[in-house]
């Protein structure tokens, strides 16, 4: 199974950004740590991140024919950005969208995702984890 695992702006910067809410690890460590875990073994994994909303969207309408399921950490597009939505139908990979905080215990405009409707799950505020949930879900649940 191919899989793709996206992080929106600003998660470049993790391990310095925020670290009481995103943590200390480096999203190259977090990466590491993913493609390390036992529920990945027999998965093929592309990480992808960008502070673009164009380059994501490129990127997903690029892997369209060619991955089976996207696990998507948006960033703050997540909250606002309709055509990172639009790509995801368009692209029609099936998307399971994660968070590493949990957004629906901060600020009341991150308690809103307009992706959350077009993605096939939601996993949030296990650090890390939410990405091992996020695939977690996507092996329970493939067709
Ligand atoms: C985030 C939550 C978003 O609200 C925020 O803009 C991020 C990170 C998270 O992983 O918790 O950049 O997606």
């Amino acid at each position: 199974m191919k899989i793709i695992i996206v992080n929106g702006p600003n998660l470049n910067l993790l391990g310095e950004r925020e670290p009481e809410i995103y943590g200390i690890e480096s999203l190259s460590q977090v990466n590491t740590w993913i493609r390390n875990h036992e529920l990945c073994r027999s998965l093929e994994i592309d990480f992808f991140q960008s502070n673009s909303e164009g380059d994501i969207i490129d990127f997903l309408h690029s892997k369209r024919k060619t991955v089976d399921y996207c696990v998507l950490n948006a960033g703050a597009l997540t909250h606002y950005s309709y055509a990172l939505r639009d790509a995801i139908v368009s692209s029609q990979i099936p998307t399971v969208e994660v968070h590493l905080s949990n957004i629906y215990k901060r600020e009341n405009f991150r308690q809103n995702s307009v992706i959350k409707n077009v993605c096939i799950g939601q996993f949030y505020g296990e650090g890390k984890h939410s990405y091992i949930n996020g695939i977690k879900y996507i092996l329970e649940n493939k067709q």
